[in-house]
């Protein structure tokens, strides 16, 4: 399914986001940030309830620029904090204190950074073949009584009319990241069902969906991911280029009256 998984970027990065986002170029760290802003308020209460302290060693897979591993080293007080992302170009500036990274991919058979009392992934799992085995891979990286929490997008609207220009683009980019990475949401909703499958207690799951106000986050989120994906969403079919341009207009001016995909966030406990 994935064409390009393990093609190298002009840098010899490869991996996530290399056809569509090209992370090579410049704004790809702040295209991250602006669906951190959007959705790390949510991720940080979540990871609060769990429970963070002095004691806790976290691991946050996919780290991508730091903002939840920083927290975590930061303000939630956490002792031990590596973050490990397959290119850490984002995260090495910040690394130092509690604060710790790892260049490694996560579906390496060898990847064995250690055991954990918390792990948490944003954003990933959706990215990578077989989530059932990736979530058992972190499964047996926690101690017992240690924490998995897991958040990935949830796609609430493009399956049903009506077919509006801002359904058309969503539809498109889901295709395009699809084909392209291998980006699957489909399977997200049934994260509680995976989580108990993979032997955790204490399951369970919530979702947020950031408003589409004008000049928001998550619109501009999405403004910058279908303008770095734009001839692959038009390859699509799903979408030709007078709707692709009404569907921005309707997200810049905030008119899109719809809903923005959202960040399911499932969690349990080894027992
Ligand atoms: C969409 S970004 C999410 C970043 C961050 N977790 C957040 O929520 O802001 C996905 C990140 O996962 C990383 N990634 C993708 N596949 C990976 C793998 N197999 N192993 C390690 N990191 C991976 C990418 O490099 C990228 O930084």
């Amino acid at each position: 399914m994935p064409a390009d998984r393990t093609a190298a970027g002009p840098d010899g990065t490869g991996g996530y986001g290399e056809s569509l986002f090209e992370p090579w170029k410049p704004g790809e760290g702040d295209r991250i940030d602006l669906g951190s802003l959007a959705y790390d308020h949510v991720t940080r209460a979540r990871l609060r309830a769990v429970g963070v302290g002095p004691d806790t060693r976290c691991l946050d897979i996919g780290a991508g620029t730091g903002t939840v591993a920083r927290w975590l080293a930061g303000q939630a007080g956490a002792g031990d904090v590596l973050a490990v992302d397959r290119d850490v170009r984002f995260l090495e500036p910040h690394a130092g204190g509690a604060l710790r990274t790892l260049a490694a991919d996560v579906t390496d058979p060898g990847f064995d950074p250690g055991r954990f009392d918390l792990i948490h992934a944003r954003f990933v799992l959706m990215h990578l073949p077989d989530p059932q085995r990736t979530i058992a891979r972190l499964r047996d990286l926690l101690v017992p009584g240690g924490h998995l929490v897991l958040g990935d997008a949830i796609d609430l609207t493009t399956a049903a009319p009506p077919d509006s220009p801002y359904r058309l683009a969503m539809r498109a980019m889901w295709r395009a990241l699809r084909t392209s990475i291998g980006t699957d949401v489909d399977w997200t909703p049934g994260y509680p069902r995976l989580l108990r499958g993979a032997g955790l207690t204490g399951v369970a799951a919530e979702v947020h969906v950031p408003p589409l106000a004008a000049g928001s986050p998550i619109a501009a989120f999405w403004l910058d991911t279908w303008a770095r994906s734009r001839e692959a969403m038009l390859a699509t079919g799903l979408v030709d280029a007078a709707q692709f341009a009404a569907a921005q207009e309707a997200l810049a001016s905030g008119t899109a009256d719809d809903l923005s995909p959202g960040l399911i966030t499932a969690w349990g406990r080894r027992p």
